[in-house]
């Protein structure tokens, strides 16, 4: 390989934005880390680019169960360059997600993350780092509830898919992904002006958040062959009162709130399949397929258009704000500068 000064070790502080836990508070700020800084791994990436998750958001406030370090490098999606591993050739590019990665250990809103080798994936062909930490946790968490949608025997000539809290991140690779495998999407969103963004992602319609949630209802109409669901609460109950006989609703998140009331009517009359969907601990064989799925299946275009923001390091304050507020339309890309 021809020497690349961007992969030497580095010989200089570099930057990072630190989150730290006080009594009941936590307080966040870029600050200046050494290699000695980083957890145990045998594997160093220097990071092109993060992005802004709605988890990274939830480390960042008072109280939370999320980080389980006092003091952390927040940053679940990083996406990079090899520069220093037994198990990974130096000047591979990689994405490396979920596992302890930004809750248990530093993370990657930092030039630098360290990680077991194991953890981490290669680029397929043609996937830059830049698309590779756009799609992220977002994209991999869409393209694993597609992958179960379609297990669980829900095709693209079933009928109509909802996808809810479609403008965020996960709702956006939603709904591009499930359009471009052939699937009439309904888009769900609590975002009046984002109707137009949503069909230009392969949306077929956009209902708002209040025509999906049907309080007081036991089953409602059914309308949905399958749904992707990232936001929990009252609006998951709602989606499972209306999904077809046999249909499956993959449920992975909670924007909308952890508890979730329903009767068993769903299971037991219209045999609904609910699919809970991991990405923290999903296995190396499977991570690697996906991303082979994500590596094909889009064109720049579209995920340019998910493109929210790009912000560097001290701009992350304003930018976990804005997630947890749930005021993001698509990705936010972090570029770990100074
Ligand atoms: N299970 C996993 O492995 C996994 C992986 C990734 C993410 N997640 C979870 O998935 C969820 C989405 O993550 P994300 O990064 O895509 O976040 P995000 O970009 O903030 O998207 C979440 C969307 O949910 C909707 N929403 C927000 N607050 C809501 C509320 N109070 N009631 C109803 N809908 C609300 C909004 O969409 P609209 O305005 O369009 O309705 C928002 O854009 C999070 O809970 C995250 O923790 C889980």
């Amino acid at each position: 390989m021809a020497h690349r000064p961007d992969l030497a070790l580095p010989t200089s502080p570099f930057p990072a934005y630190v989150v730290s836990r006080r009594g009941s508070g936590v307080t966040g700020g870029v600050t200046a880390l050494e290699l000695a800084d980083l957890p145990d791994g045998d594997t160093l990436v220097r990071v092109d680019w993060s992005a802004v998750n709605y988890k990274d958001g939830m480390v960042t406030r008072p109280g939370n169960r999320v980080a389980r370090a006092d003091v952390l490098v927040p940053g679940v999606d990083g996406a990079g360059t090899v520069v220093d591993s037994a198990v990974v050739a130096p000047g591979t590019e990689v994405v490396v997600h979920g596992y302890d990665v930004g809750v248990a250990r530093h993370g990657a809103f930092a030039r630098y993350l360290r990680v077991p080798g194991s953890w981490v994936v290669p680029l397929p062909d043609g996937l830059s780092t830049r698309h590779a930490a756009l799609i992220g946790t977002a994209g991999f968490t869409a393209a694993l509830s597609a992958r179960r949608l379609a297990q669980g025997g829900v095709a693209p000539d079933d009928g109509p898919v909802l996808v809810t809290g479609a403008s965020g991140g996960v709702g956006s690779m939603a709904v591009a992904l499930l359009a471009r495998h052939g699937y009439d999407v309904v888009a769900s969103t609590g975002k009046t002006d984002e109707h137009e963004y949503l069909r230009a992602l392969g949306a077929s319609s956009v209902v708002g958040r209040d025509l999906v949630e049907q309080p007081e209802r036991v089953l409602g109409p059914e309308r949905w062959a399958g749904a992707v669901d990232c936001v929990g609460g009252t609006v998951l109950a709602a989606v499972l009162r209306s999904v077809r006989y046999g249909g499956v609703v993959a449920a992975s998140g909670l924007t909308g709130g952890s508890e979730l009331s329903t009767t068993v009517y769903p299971f037991i009359v219209r045999a609904v399949s609910l699919v809970g969907i991991d990405t923290v601990q999903t296995p190396i064989d499977e991570r690697i397929a996906v991303w082979s799925d994500l590596a094909e299946a889009f064109d720049d275009a579209t995920l340019e258009a998910m493109v929210a923001d790009e912000v560097g390091l001290t701009g992350l304050p304003d930018a976990l704000a804005a997630i947890l507020a749930g005021g993001v339309r698509g990705r936010v890309l972090v570029s770990p500068d100074w």
